[in-house]
């Protein structure tokens, strides 16, 4: 399978249409137990699954939508798009989602569809390069691996540093540079059915 409109048309077939775990106002395609993911030939397919920093970080914009209403969004590291998808129907002006895996590019058209809002554009890594033009970054749960959030926090920095503002949902994975950051909110969250602690903080430069 490697034509977009396939993998597309795969996910619409095989991830079941499922409500958001703590954000009844959304629906994601998410991999169930006949998904058969594997048949994509993605090792890690994270956009497949629920992760507790993104379920926190949308249910935050969700409850506090002036950080995003009228306000030009990134959703960095989207995955399925959730976040993104949660500032969009909060009320953000733009949304772009950044997102290196290809599957995962086509999953968040997949899922902004289902939801009925608009992504105005869909990005690889953007990680590499300035801070890009926009007010505010959501970053949930990219902090899993350690080469990973090196990258990222140099990135953020060069983002604060030109004047974007930062939000971080994570739950308190090793890698999180805590240092730099301030906490918003704490939630309980159900990534794979047991509650575990989440949190929602705000980024700034160390
Ligand atoms: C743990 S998943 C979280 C996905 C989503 N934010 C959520 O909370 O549901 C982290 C995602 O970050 C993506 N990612 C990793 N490095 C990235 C980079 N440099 N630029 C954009 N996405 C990246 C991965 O492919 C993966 O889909």
């Amino acid at each position: 399978m490697s034509d977009d409109s396939e993998i597309a048309a795969f996910i619409r077939a095989n991830l079941p249409v499922t409500p958001v775990p703590g954000v009844p106002e959304l629906r994601m395609h998410k991999a169930g137990p006949a998904s058969g993911v594997g048949r994509l030939g993605n090792a890690a397919p994270y956009w497949a699954y629920w992760w507790a920093g993104g379920l926190a970080l949308a249910r935050y914009v969700l409850d506090h939508p002036a950080w995003v209403a009228g306000r030009r969004v990134i959703d960095l590291g989207a995955g399925s798009g959730l976040v993104g998808i949660a500032a969009a129907r909060a009320g953000a002006a733009r949304v772009v989602a950044s997102e290196i895996d290809t599957h995962a590019r086509i999953a968040i058209a997949c899922n902004a569809a289902l939801n009925a809002v608009p992504i105005a554009d869909i990005l690889g890594d953007m990680t590499n390069g300035p801070g890009p033009d926009a007010d505010l970054l959501l970053v949930g749960d990219v902090f899993y691996a350690p080469e990973v959030a090196a990258r990222v926090t140099l990135f953020l920095d060069r983002c604060v540093a030109s004047g974007l503002q930062v939000l971080v949902g994570d739950p308190w994975r090793a890698p999180l540079p805590v240092e730099r950051l301030t906490l918003l909110a704490r939630d309980a969250v159900a990534e794979t059915g047991t509650a575990k602690p989440a949190g929602v903080f705000a980024y700034r430069t160390g």
